[in-house]
């Protein structure tokens, strides 16, 4: 039997990782508010991205999902949002041609602002204070006022999910995003490095195979996928009363739809079944992740699928791999066993980032790029061993030339983690780095189309 659900029946389960306001009915006011202000994405738009993710889940295609770690007030910039939006572009490119494989495109952008932490408080010295919690709940600044909850940030959120959203549309669909400025992407630190020249050759191959198209009469005008693309976004649903209330009935269908982003994701703290973020994903309709870390058991992952895709719809549900470089190979089997053996059509991605902290010497949480690319290959394997699909990739990067992770290319080492380290949470991929991993997938990706193909051909 199926409890009975409403946007709002979260609210009677016990939850993880909520913030507690210290004004309550100011919270409301702002709920209040927010639930009659414009929805951020149209259902419409969700159900699109769900058949894009069933021709992931059906191994038709791949699933290139990044972005901020978390996105904050002061960071908000158009050439911060077209600096991201170009580098997920140059990847997305790199798969395309690279491995012959269409690639769903998700940012992790737009709405990306509530964080999940290891602790509810964080001491400096003797002063105890709660911990940040993203820039929708609290501020960064260890002080006694910024850590405060405070409901008028989950206004301005959305006033910026807003305006990204706003930019990130007009990249999408207004000429930016047009195949013909492939090596125009390529911006200045990237281009003069490895991962850019290899970048720019392979940019110049694409746009021989456009003039030989366009000699064949295939011209923007009769193909606009040349001229434009689909754009997705996503975040954590974590802030539940920010998404309930951006939660609408989508009137064509009497579906509900979180409106705040296409995708929404539950964390690997938060999904407990039977426990509030697991409830509020489970009645809305849009595609959801699930994180799965090692913790996760097969029967725990089954019951979950139970909850969030009863009807078992295909783009409905990506699973998202967080277990860490060698914990991988063990970890990822039996999941992918429970999941085969129940019949159940999932996206498997992979989050080589959140498995993969450690501290460096000098205190600065990074993480080794090495071990980022031994987790994404793991994976790879593991799939290739499975005969299942290696679905999709999940990363926290930024188009600026950031030193937060070490190694790449450019060697970062923990001295230089200082020099440019700017994020509000987790170490994130560079411009550069993220090409390097894209290159990476590419070839994994074409390993397995390869070892399909043959399979196809000998049956
Ligand atoms: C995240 O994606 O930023 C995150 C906190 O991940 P996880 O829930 O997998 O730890
Ligand atoms: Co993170």
């Amino acid at each position: 039997m199926t409890a009975r659900w409403a946007p709002s029946t979260w609210r009677d389960l016990p939850i993880q990782q909520a913030p507690s306001y210290p004004d309550e009915d100011a919270l409301g006011a702002v709920e209040e508010r927010l639930a009659t202000a414009p929805p951020l994405v149209f259902a419409g738009e969700a159900r699109n991205l769900k058949r894009a993710l069933a021709n992931v889940a059906s191994g038709d295609a791949f699933l290139l999902q990044g972005g901020d770690c978390a996105e904050s007030f002061a960071e908000f910039h158009p050439d911060n949002i077209r600096d991201t939006f170009r580098v997920l572009l140059q990847m997305a490119v790199v798969l395309t041609f690279g491995a012959a494989c269409p690639v769903v495109k998700v940012g992790r952008m737009a709405g990306q602002f509530a964080k999940p932490r290891s602790a509810p408080t964080e001491s400096q010295g003797d002063v105890e204070l709660p911990s940040y919690r993203g820039d929708i709940v609290n501020g960064i600044e260890f002080d006694e006022a910024a850590r405060a909850p405070d409901p008028q940030r989950i206004l301005r959120a959305y006033h910026q999910a807003a305006s990204t959203l706003n930019l990130l549309r007009a990249f999408a669909q207004g000429g930016f995003a047009d195949l013909h400025r492939v090596s125009a992407w390529n911006n200045d630190f990237v281009a003069d490095s490895p991962q850019g020249h290899r970048y720019a050759r392979m940019a110049e191959r694409i746009q021989e195979a456009l003039a030989f198209m366009e000699a064949c009469g295939l011209t923007p005008e009769s193909a606009p996928q040349m001229r434009e693309t689909e754009f997705y976004t996503s975040h954590e649903a974590l802030l539940l009363n920010y998404e309930q209330a951006m939660t609408r009935v989508d009137s064509a269908t009497g579906d509900w739809y979180d409106t705040s982003a296409h995708m929404l994701w539950i964390g690997d703290r938060t999904r407990q079944p039977g426990h509030a973020h697991v409830e509020f994903l489970r009645g809305v309709k849009n595609p959801v992740g699930l994180k799965c870390g090692p913790s996760l058991d097969p029967d725990r992952l089954i019951r979950l699928i139970d909850i969030l895709n009863p009807a078992n719809e295909p783009g409905r549900l990506t699973l998202i791999a967080r277990m860490g470089a060698g914990r991988v190979e063990e970890g990822l089997p039996p999941l992918i066993r429970a999941v085969e053996r129940e019949g159940r059509a999932v996206v498997w991605s992979c989050d080589p980032m959140h498995g993969n902290t450690i501290k460096a010497s000098n205190g600065f949480k990074t993480r080794p790029f090495d071990r980022i690319l031994a987790e994404a290959r793991g994976f790879f394997a593991v799939h290739r061993a499975e005969g299942t699909h290696a679905g999709g990739v999940h990363f926290e990067m930024t188009g600026k030339d950031v030193t937060e992770c070490l190694g790449g290319a450019q060697a970062i080492r923990d001295d230089d983690l200082s020099s440019r380290y700017h994020t509000h949470c987790d170490p994130r991929l560079n411009a550069s780095q993220a090409l390097e991993l894209a290159f990476l997938i590419a070839e994994q990706l074409r390993a397995e189309r390869g070892e399909t193909v043959k399979a196809a051909a000998a049956q």
